[in-house]
């Protein structure tokens, strides 16, 4: 058995050199990196995961860690990094809403992956049902009760009850894949 460089733990035992053949395949002892570019093989969907604190100031970040979790009660899962200048808004939450997005919004996942400033200036954001800010014309909004909140290494997971949904029966969808913005078309 090996330890992980990090955590310590025991790891099944691989190849510590880096493989290159001519299929382009890489092996190794997964680090920060190279597990950065391994998730980044995973084709996923981008949301706009938002909040609004005791104040009433809103927070949100750009997130691809977002699963649906349940059906039957109707549940999501969301990973929020502990570094990020949200979490404590959202770690505090009650309530926080997800815009799945669309291709036309870039700008968008660009700004709220971006630290800092308002990040809901660019607009097109309005209040659900429930006061949580959403992306107007998204293709998919749910809002949310916090239903609970566990560690996962770096990141935090939260897990919400879905209290409203709205979405298009038409349109594309963004697809984050290797480090970039793509689009499915449904
Ligand atoms: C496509 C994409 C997906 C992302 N997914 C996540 C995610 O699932 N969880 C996360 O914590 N950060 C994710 N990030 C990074 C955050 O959006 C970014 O660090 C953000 O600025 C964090 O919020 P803050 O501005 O409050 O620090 C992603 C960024 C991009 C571009």
């Amino acid at each position: 058995m090996n330890t992980h460089p990090r955590s310590g733990m025991e790891i099944a035992p691989v190849s510590h050199a880096t493989v290159d053949n001519e299929m382009n395949v890489r092996s190794g002892v997964p680090t920060p990196d190279t597990m950065k570019r391994a998730f980044s093989l995973f084709p996923s969907g981008v949301v706009i995961a938002a909040t609004v604190d005791a104040s009433g100031a809103r927070h949100g970040f750009t997130a691809s860690a977002f699963t649906p979790l349940s059906l039957d009660p109707p549940m999501v899962l969301l990973c929020l990094n502990v570094s990020a200048q949200c979490f404590t808004a959202f770690s505090e939450a009650k309530r926080f809403a997800i815009s799945v997005l669309r291709p036309e919004h870039r700008d968008h996942a660009m700004r709220f992956a971006t630290r800092g400033g308002d990040k809901f200036e660019m607009g097109r954001f309005r209040s659900g049902p429930f006061g949580m800010p959403q992306l107007d014309d998204a293709m998919v909004n749910f809002e949310c009760s916090v239903a609970g909140r566990f560690p996962g290494g770096d990141h935090i997971i939260l897990t919400g009850l879905v209290e409203h949904v709205c979405y298009r029966e038409s349109g594309s969808a963004m697809v984050h894949f290797m480090r970039s913005f793509r689009h499915q078309a449904i």
